[in-house]
């Protein structure tokens, strides 16, 4: 039997045996990136290379890249979802395209890895208004032997790919294309459709029943998202990328991904433990091993729990394995999970005496186990759905917000942002470093973050990531955009959300800051969407007009511009 450790050498060697570069992969956390928490796919530290950077290493990467999807914490427990897995990939930065790649990656499956040809289907994309159908890669696919009835024709929901999902709900500056996805047939003859809530719909490979697996997914990346739509990158990419654990299923021919080599290790361990059967326990068992290795992995790559950002995140998967163990000290050698799990064992214990007192849970309630003793909201909505009980979560937010309103603590730590007073100038150029943020990451790309903010009445200081100065086209494009926005008379308003809750939904914020638990998210009309703590205008015309004065690249790969009002 082949081991995932074999699949991912044998991946490696395959492409690098075709002219790729293995490349070391990139840590969990990304510098520079504030779109996400964390790393969840191959390409994501590659995005200036894909849009015509040159890489180091050349044309032809591949890696093996640890990435963490939080967004599919809540099907974990199933057969085949984790927060934490490995993405096997490969890119051509503007070198090959679909021929290389769906042939290659057809010759690793089933030459290499030697999964039978019959029971792998693919998909191509149908076409919608703005870009055409792929015929070349479903004539590709027929080149290869693929028959006709294993290659299936989906939209833009199903076949494009892009970080933030189909091309309308791109942000200007996202790239992504159509892609064409490979799926693992694990038979009839597990019945897996006709006892699915799936069941009185037609099976197909995109179906949810969980008899296709997707184990590839081919993205030909060669748009860029503009104001005006979608446009042509300078150079048409490849980006491939394959879930080892899947993969490692498909040739074990058991949808179980907790049934591979990867997870079954810990699985046996805690059937030992427990004294219970995995074929009882299997949804708790899945929780307690992909999180597990998640806290794992994100503490190698040196994250502590802690009330911030990431370090909440590895606290939330801990505590979360705390609720479904009471021997954790023997299902880890790892020093911080068993400290921390140590630590919350005690306010879980109260905790859960506290709930079994309660009848009828509240957003009240909920809120008081949050902070008496420390259980993550959604802890607390998953023991009360065991019971059948749903947590209001208005409520909740609502004590939130009160109880941070009462203690004057409300994101305090968030601004520091070097305000001299709360003129109206000041106020005014403060409001407009939030539409010149927004702008330069429209016109230079998403790595730009803040990275210091200086205002005096006179001008604001705004210091950023970047290579170089901008030539005078992107200057003037940057300055427009601001200015545009002020015209248009955008209403300017805030929200206070729990931070986790804030990041979900996108907020540029920065990453070396430190943030309080509650943040305040600024939205400018449609513009801009930040965290932030200070004061401003409440419409954008307030502004005025704004002129960028002067700009200076400041110590390696930091940009400042200094602004005014005009
Ligand atoms: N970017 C694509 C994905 O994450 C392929 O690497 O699925």
């Amino acid at each position: 039997m082949i081991t995932s450790d074999q699949v991912r050498e044998k991946y490696l060697k395959f492409f690098e045996k075709r002219g790729h570069k293995i490349i070391n992969p990139a840590p969990l956390v990304l510098e520079n990136d504030p779109t996400t928490l964390f790393t969840s796919s191959g390409m994501q530290p590659l995005v200036p290379y894909l849009m015509g950077e040159p890489h180091n290493d050349g044309k032809r990467l591949v890696d093996s890249q640890p990435a963490i999807r939080l967004q599919d914490i809540d099907e974990v427990g199933d057969n085949r979802h984790t927060t934490y897995f490995k993405m096997l990939g490969n890119w051509s930065l503007g070198d090959y395209f679909k021929k290389e790649q769906l042939s290659w990656i057809w010759e690793f499956l089933t030459k290499e890895l030697r999964l039978p040809k019959e029971k792998l289907y693919v998909s191509v994309f149908e076409g919608d208004g703005l870009v055409p159908k792929d015929l070349e890669s479903k004539r590709i696919w027929l080149d290869l032997g693929v028959g006709e009835n294993q290659i299936f024709e989906y939209g833009v929901k199903k076949n494009w790919w892009s970080r933030s999902g189909t091309p309308s709900q791109m942000p200007v500056g996202e790239i992504g294309g159509p892609d064409s996805e490979i799926f693992f047939d694990f038979g009839d003859d597990l019945k897996l459709h006709e006892n699915s809530q799936w069941k009185d719909e037609v099976c197909h490979p995109n179906c949810d029943c969980g008899r296709f697996l997707e184990i590839g997914n081919s993205v030909f990346i060669q748009y860029k998202k503009t104001d005006m739509g979608l446009e042509e990158l300078p150079q048409r990419n490849v980006d491939f990328g394959g879930g080892l654990e899947r993969i490692t299923a498909a040739l074990n021919n058991d949808p179980d991904m907790f049934k591979t080599d990867i997870y079954w290790p810990t699985i046996e361990k805690l059937e030992k433990i427990t004294g219970k059967q995995y074929d009882d326990q299997r949804k708790n068992f899945r929780i307690i091993a992909d999180h597990l290795r998640a806290s794992e992995a994100l503490i190698k790559d040196g994250l502590v729990p802690s009330n911030k950002m990431h370090g909440y995140v590895l606290r939330r998967l801990i505590r979360r394995i705390a609720t479904k163990i009471d021997d954790f000290e023997k299902i880890t050698d790892n020093r911080v999970i068993i400290e921390e799990l140590k630590k919350f064992k005690v306010s879980l214990d109260k905790g859960l005496k506290e709930i079994s007192k309660v009848e009828k849970i509240t957003g009240k309630i909920a809120f008081n186990l949050y902070q008496s003793y420390g259980f993550p909201l959604e802890l607390t909505v998953e023991l009360f759905r065991e019971k059948g009980q749903e947590v209001n979560l208005e409520e909740f937010r609502k004590e939130f917000e009160g109880h941070k309103e009462k203690s004057r603590s409300l994101s305090s730590g968030v601004f520091k942002g070097g305000l001299a007073d709360h003129s109206p100038e000041v106020v005014k150029l403060h409001t407009a470093t939030h539409l010149l943020l927004a702008s330069l990451r429209k016109v230079l790309g998403p790595h730009v973050i803040q990275k210091g903010q200086n205002i005096i009445k006179e001008r604001c200081r705004f210091d950023f990531p970047h290579t170089q100065k901008l030539d005078q086209v992107q200057l003037k494009e940057v300055e427009d955009m601001v200015n545009n926005v002020i015209k248009r008379g955008l209403p300017v308003s805030y929200k206070v959300m729990p931070k986790d809750e804030a990041i979900k939904t996108g907020a540029i914020h920065a990453f070396n800051e430190k943030y309080a638990d509650t943040v305040k998210v600024y939205t400018i009309g449609d513009f801009s969407n930040e965290f932030c703590g200070g004061p401003h205008v409440e419409n954008t015309k307030e502004i005025g007009h704004v002129t960028i004065k002067k700009q200076e690249k400041i110590g390696s790969g930091i940009i400042r511009i200094y602004a005014v009002l005009t």
